[in-house]
């Protein structure tokens, strides 16, 4: 128990009362706010009772608080002028802006004089004077109650302003006792030892309280949302692709895809380049003449692009655009194994495009990308899958609409109903790889593959109501916003 505690109990016990807990603070020689710390305790055990009260007080200026100190302007101008009187020009010297006021009041109360025929020399005409505005005000600090007439006075010469001020009028509560019996929160080894536990009261828990924030990791919500779609692709059967190469060469990113070599997307303009190295050597020859002969000529029913397919612009080595450069490097792989044997893939992984940074764009970001490679797919299958897929992510209302990709015909963009932004928004893209991309691989005929692909940020971004991809992504994402991350989530929409 705090002396201070111990203080105030004895003087309630002893019959006293506190009408105003701001003088009692002062008459204890103690701050308020260590005093109402100790009532609030008391308070909280209907030891006391307390009743808060406003009160307005009358409290110095600043002017006031100087003339407190160094006295008043007339007082500090009489003992400013030496017997032989001094000229105004001096005193404002010494004195500054008071000179003014203590003149007029100096001068009222016949302090001072001038001298005949030299208006200028101000000549002191009583030898002691008494302080009285000084002594006012030193009253009125210590708390004493003075007249209407001093304090009209004050107000007047804008000495004094009134103040609210909060405390509180105390007596004794129900559960009133002189001396706290302090209760134990834990049993020690003390206790035990000494037999004293037998004898102790023990605080009541208090299952209200809430816990202290515990300090270990948290997931960033890419990585959050990334698990999640993880899971779904895993219990729909789907294994994960290898995509730890940033680093892909032209022919996986874009010839293997049947992406013709002047397509726009080809363009250092849309596309991070290697300088070092520039370039790879390790294509497989016979694949390579395959996807070649297909671009230039077309086979398999197709009549390809007609043009000079050069073997250079597909050694470029690049950072990898999608990760349909690694679904094409599983597909070759898969065509190598004999007999074929049906798959279902799916990678989550970084991809790279030289964009523009702005609020929904970055220059790297995450794809996500499933595929099914088996004989006699169709595009129902495609739809059938995607819609299973979306609406295990909490997007059951979807739409597609025609579009375009090299290497899939038909090609569909998905869109989501999205309840909160009461729009449909484009959450993806998909569509069945061309026959010009898996028969040169090796794919036996009448194999299909369908494949779609979204970006890991979008999703992510509806979810945790991030309207700038800086906030998620880069050096700009504050990690309050990560910790303070709800843990559980309803659905992705
Ligand atoms: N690669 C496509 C993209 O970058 C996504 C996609 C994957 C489309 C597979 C169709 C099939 O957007």
């Amino acid at each position: 128990m705090s002396d201070l505690e111990a203080s105030l109990l004895a003087h309630l016990n002893s019959g006293g009362d506190v009408p105003d807990s701001r003088s009692y603070a002062s008459s204890l020689g103690v701050t308020h706010k260590e005093l109402e710390d100790v009532i609030k305790s008391l308070a909280a055990f209907r030891i006391v009772e307390s009743k808060d009260i406003t009160k307005e007080t009358w409290v110095l200026t600043d002017e006031a608080k100087g003339y407190l100190a160094s006295g008043s302007p007339e007082a500090q101008l009489l003992a400013a002028i030496p017997p032989e009187g001094a000229s105004k020009d001096v005193l404002k010297e010494k004195l500054g802006s008071i000179l003014d006021i203590g003149m007029k009041t100096a001068a009222k109360n016949k302090w001072i004089g001038f001298e005949k025929g030299n208006k200028d020399l101000v000549l002191r005409k009583v030898d002691t004077i008494k302080d009285e505005l000084q002594e006012q005000l030193k009253r009125l600090e210590s708390g004493e109650v003075l007249s209407d007439k001093v304090i009209d006075d004050l107000k007047r010469r804008k000495l004094i302003m009134k103040e609210k001020t909060s405390c509180y009028a105390l007596k004794k509560g129900p559960q009133f006792v002189a001396k706290r019996k302090k209760l134990a929160t834990d049993v020690t080894q003390e206790h035990l030892r000494s037999g004293d536990w037998k004898d102790l009261e023990f605080k009541d828990y208090n299952f209200g309280a809430q816990g202290q924030p515990i300090s270990v990791g948290y997931v960033q919500p890419l990585l959050e949302v990334r698990e999640e779609i993880q899971n779904i692709f895993l219990q729909m059967g789907f294994t994960e692709m290898p995509t730890n190469n940033y680093v892909e060469s032209s022919f996986w990113n874009f010839d293997a895809l049947y992406q013709p070599q002047q397509h726009p997307a080809r363009d250092s303009h849309d596309t991070f380049f290697l300088q070092a190295p520039a370039t790879t050597k390790q294509l497989i020859e016979a694949y390579l003449e395959k996807v070649k002969e297909v671009h230039q000529c077309g086979g398999y029913g197709s009549k390809g692009y007609g043009y000079d397919w050069k073997r250079d612009e597909a050694e470029k080595n690049l950072l990898r655009t999608h990760t349909t450069a690694v679904s094409a490097r599983m597909l070759y792989k898969l065509a190598q194994e004999k007999p074929f044997a049906p798959k279902r893939y799916y990678s989550i992984d970084r991809v790279f495009r030289n964009e523009a940074v702005d609020r929904t764009h970055l220059a790297e970001f995450h794809q996500i990308e499933g595929l099914i490679c088996d004989y006699g797919l169709t595009l129902g299958d495609l739809i059938g899958v995607l819609e299973d897929f979306f609406s295990r992510l909490g997007m059951s209302k979807l739409r597609f609409k025609p579009a375009y990709n090299p290497y899939t015909e038909p090609s569909m963009e998905i869109f989501s109903y999205h309840e909160g932004l009461k729009k449909w928004v484009e959450v993806g893209n998909s569509g069945m790889f061309r026959p010009e991309m898996l028969l040169p691989m090796g794919l036996p005929e009448g194999v299909n593959v369908i494949a779609w692909g979204l970006s890991l940020e979008r999703p992510t971004m509806i979810l945790y109501g991030i309207d700038n991809i800086r906030d998620l992504f880069g050096p700009k994402v504050d990690f309050n916003l990560i910790k303070s991350n709800p843990l559980c989530r309803l659905g992705l929409q």
